[in-house]
């Protein structure tokens, strides 16, 4: 046998997973961002940032104490994580053993497949139906004594749709066995939190992100949300330097500054339902979305399409790689000058590629895998 190193088995057939980043110019409507700015409270702060603060380590606590006063829960419900990455990595970390199971229904954020089969663990997924809507008896029906971890994005990634609490409450009372977090980035735009759940239910987990509504990508800042008991595991497995000082010192102004959040979501919804009003409008197949983007069917023309959009400085997401999302295009939305900008080329890229809508083939669903 060879002793040259490698990595464990479960790594080396991992799929890569590599978001588009390099050569972003341009209106970035394609990664679901904040593409409007942030708080100008936090750009005022970051004024503030001295050597002293950049040459200590930063201190997680007061952070989380400021999350947990904005939320109306406990401070030790609240970890602050490297962005809500890092906290679906520490639930796979804490919960998982080789061999479990985690259930997804897909289309979803890729990053949970990711982590879970990173611990060895199995991903079974659920495929959401041809109206891309939340499969919630086949979730229920897919949950086994295995299953440790459940992930639900509210509102998905990248369908834009939700799953409604009685749904979600189904799913955490038929596994007590699995940590379920529901993933709430988007609940700016849509969707109702479980919030008030919290620490009443024993294997409930929420998650928030500073990335979409608070335009705060870059500081990469997460929260995740548990019981006390169970947030106590975690606590044992992320690093204490996880968060860094930086954006730790601006939490509380991106916190505060709510009017900032009530303008930018404003101009987000107002922009999705004019862009929705576009793709009815010209017999687009789009799916009614309660995020901060719309899913849309160009099938042949998805690329033609993505590339043309990209040559009039307008960054969209292809997402035909997606399960169930052949010829599919994503679109984010931004502040109302972008909108504006945005349905002014969109019909133009439209007739520059000689468009014609097509109607959306069957989605042939796939037993869960
Ligand atoms: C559903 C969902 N959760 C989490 C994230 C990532 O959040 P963060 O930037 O906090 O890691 C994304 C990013 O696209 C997402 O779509």
């Amino acid at each position: 046998m060879s002793n040259r190193l490698r990595a464990r088995r479960v790594v080396e057939t991992l799929k890569e997973y590599h978001p588009p980043l390099g050569g972003r110019d341009g209106l970035r409507l394609d990664f679901n961002e904040n593409v409007d700015g942030c708080s100008t409270r936090v750009l005022h702060t970051l004024h503030s940032i001295t050597a002293e603060l950049l040459n200590k380590y930063p201190e997680r606590e007061p952070g989380e104490r400021a999350v947990a006063r904005h939320l109306g829960i406990a401070a030790d419900q609240v970890l602050l994580t490297n962005g809500v990455d890092e906290a679906i990595h520490l639930l796979a970390e804490t919960y998982l053993e080789p061999g479990d199971e985690t259930l997804i229904a897909v289309p979803t954020f890729s990053m949970y497949e990711i982590y879970a089969l990173a611990t060895g663990a199995m991903v079974r997924s659920v495929q959401s139906s041809e109206a891309l809507e939340f499969p919630a008896a086949a979730m229920l029906a897919a949950i086994t004594p295995q299953t440790r971890l459940i992930c639900v994005a509210n509102p998905n990634n990248p369908t834009g749709a939700i799953a409604t609490r009685e749904q979600l409450l189904a799913i955490l009372n038929a596994a007590p066995q699995a940590a379920v977090l529901i993933d709430e980035a988007y609940i700016h735009f849509g969707g109702e939190t479980l919030l008030d759940q919290l620490g009443h239910i024993d294997n409930l987990f929420i998650c928030r992100t500073f990335s979409k509504a608070f335009g705060l990508a870059g500081f990469r800042l997460g929260a995740l949300l548990g019981p006390t008991q169970h947030m106590k595991m975690l606590r044992r497995v992320a690093s204490p330097y996880n968060v860094n000082g930086v954006a730790l010192t601006c939490l509380s102004a991106a916190l505060d500054d709510r009017d900032y959040i009530a303008a930018y979501v404003e101009q987000v919804l107002e922009g999705r339902s004019l862009l929705e009003r576009f793709y009815r409008e010209r017999n687009i197949p789009y799916w009614p979305s309660q995020a901060n983007f719309v899913l849309a069917y160009f099938g042949d023309y998805r690329k033609v399409f993505v590339d043309e959009m990209r040559k009039r400085g307008i960054l969209v997401r292809d997402r035909n790689n997606d399960p169930g999302c052949a010829g599919c295009v994503r679109i984010t939305l931004g502040n109302r000058e972008q909108t504006v900008r945005l349905l002014r080329e969109l019909p133009e890229a439209l007739a520059a590629i000689g468009f014609t809508p097509q109607p959306r083939p069957t989605l042939v669903a796939k037993e869960a895998q």
